[in-house]
């Protein structure tokens, strides 16, 4: 059961407080741990591969509704724009599927930290918090009482000199934040703008934006903060909440999220590389805002897509224009990837499996079965995977090799454990997932790992090379 699996996963970044304030462009590289990684929770970690598997796709299903969900509200919003009704377009962190990873996260002046989930598909970055006076607070009524739950995290605004609010009659919340749900409700022109996420469930997040300070490590030890970065204290969550997490880092496309204004400052762009987290090697994740240092050796190996922000915003679209198998490419209908005929694909960091629409998804079942056809077939319950196989002799160069065609020519080849995944011992399968049409493809985090993938908000590209993530 899903509800069990409390958190998932953390993402890290030492801080070394003693050291100075720096102003330029370091990269910050924060380490991401995957929600199953034995650094984290031990106890909530399902025990057996494929307990993680089911527990992983599990996720998948309701992200990919949420996904749906979230592109067809937009399409509504599009036709019928007096249509005020607002309606929360995330779900609570487990139901909801929210992201793999976890960040330390420190907010405020002095700083305060938090666990927060990093996921690529919400704008709003938000934390638990608690705001009474702010800067109009006196010594006597800053709250500086205990926080009401002991085991969690609550985001004292009171005691944070860096804690604007944003005036509900500016501009900025009757408009900039429309899309994140601000309210039209100002009885002064200086009350705070406040946000109400309806969830789908019923339960809902009230809560008041804000700007505020952020400080970030850097890849060289010294640390260095953002400023006026537009967050969500959330002053009442009802329905069951993160449990572990203090609120969400959001990394997906939007004017204010976190990653567009930490990009910003670091040369337009951000990355990430992750490792496969179904073997037990001992190595890190990382998000990396800004250039890494080793990029010149990189950039010979990085290939470029477009990006194509705005298109099924808040995700990362690009245009896949088709899939090959062994060098033959799939006779896939062109309306699958075509965002304007109800397909599309997005690169969600926050889904583990790949998804792919059924004209698109049968024919590579297909190709890939026929690969494996002399292995046992097996009947394993509860995972949506239809091709599941006896791995015994199984070895990588069996399967032709897939690669994902873009548009533009550029060509995504991920390696063979990334599609044909260990499931249990012994046991493999293909690791696609079929999704109704019209919908939209994901090549999720399993797709992507020991890939190093930067996203180029500046220039709309997605540049990715094979990497160890090292
Ligand atoms: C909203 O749009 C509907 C049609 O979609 C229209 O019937 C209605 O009058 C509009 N309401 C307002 C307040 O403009
Ligand atoms: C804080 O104290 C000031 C002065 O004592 C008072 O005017 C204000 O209403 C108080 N604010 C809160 C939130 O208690
Ligand atoms: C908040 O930050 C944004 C930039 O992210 C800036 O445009 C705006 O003026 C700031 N508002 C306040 C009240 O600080
Ligand atoms: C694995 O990580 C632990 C601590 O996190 C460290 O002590 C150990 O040296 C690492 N092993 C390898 C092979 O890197
Ligand atoms: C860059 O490469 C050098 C050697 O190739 C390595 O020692 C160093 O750790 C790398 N730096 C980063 C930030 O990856
Ligand atoms: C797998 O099991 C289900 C129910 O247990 C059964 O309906 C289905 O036919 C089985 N499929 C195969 C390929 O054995
Ligand atoms: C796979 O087949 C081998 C023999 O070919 C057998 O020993 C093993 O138990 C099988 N594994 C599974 C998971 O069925």
């Amino acid at each position: 059961m899903m509800k069990r699996v409390l958190l998932i996963m953390f993402l890290f970044y030492t801080l070394q407080y003693q050291a100075p304030v720096v102003a330029f462009s370091d990269p910050a590289r924060i380490e991401l741990l995957h929600r199953h990684s034995p650094k984290l929770n031990g106890n909530a970690r399902p025990k057996t591969q494929l307990e993680r598997i089911k527990d992983l796709v599990h996720s998948d299903m309701t992200r990919q509704k949420m996904i749906s969900h979230k592109r067809r509200k937009a399409c509504e919003s599009e036709t019928s724009i007096n249509n005020t009704a607002v309606e929360m377009p995330l779900r609570a962190g487990r139901d909801y599927g929210t992201g793999q990873y976890f960040v330390q996260f420190k907010v405020g002046t002095p700083p305060q930290k938090f666990t927060l989930i990093a996921d690529t598909s919400t704008e709003l970055t938000w934390v638990d918090c608690r705001y009474r006076c702010g800067r109009n607070c006196n010594k006597e009524n800053k709250t500086t009482q205990p926080q009401p739950q002991p085991h969690r995290r609550v985001f004292n605004a009171d005691l944070s000199s860096s804690f604007k609010t944003l005036p509900c009659l500016s501009q900025m919340c009757k408009v900039d934040l429309m899309n994140l749900f601000s309210l039209a409700r100002c009885p002064t022109p200086l009350n705070p703008c406040a946000y109400d996420y309806r969830y789908v469930d019923g339960s809902a997040a009230l809560g008041i934006f804000a700007n505020e300070t952020v400080t970030l490590g850097l890849a060289n030890h010294r640390k260095t903060k953002l400023k006026n970065v537009l967050i969500g204290c959330s002053s009442s969550f009802q329905g069951q909440s993160f449990a572990n997490a203090d609120g969400v880092v959001g990394l997906a496309y939007h004017k204010y999220s976190f990653a567009n204004k930490a990009s910003e400052k670091f040369g337009g762009k951000f990355s990430y590389c992750l490792v496969d987290h179904l073997s037990h090697k001992n190595v890190s994740n990382y998000l990396m805002f800004g250039a890494s240092k080793n990029e010149s050796l990189l950039s010979g190996k990085l290939r470029y897509t477009k990006l194509e922000l705005g298109l099924l915003s808040p995700f990362y679209a690009v245009n896949v224009m088709g899939i090959s198998i062994g060098g033959a490419m799939l006779k896939i209908p062109f309306t699958v990837w075509d965002v304007k005929s109800g397909g599309g694909t997005v690169v969600d960091s926050g889904t583990s499996l790949t998804f792919l629409t059924e004209a698109a998804y049968k024919p590579v079942m297909a190709a890939l079965e026929l690969s494996v056809s002399k292995f046992e077939r097996l009947n394993l319950s509860g995972l949506p995977m239809e091709y599941c196989f006896n791995s015994t002799g199984f070895e990588d160069w069996l399967v032709p090799k897939l690669v994902f065609h873009f548009a533009d020519g550029a060509r995504f080849e991920p390696h063979t454990k990334s599609y044909v995944i260990d499931v249990a011992d012994g046991v493999k399968c293909l690791g696609f997932v079929s999704q109704s049409w019209p919908g939209i493809s994901s090549i999720g985090n399993i797709m992507q790992q020991n890939n190093l993938w930067e996203f180029d908000l500046g220039k709309s590209k997605l540049g990715f090379a094979p990497s160890t993530c090292t």
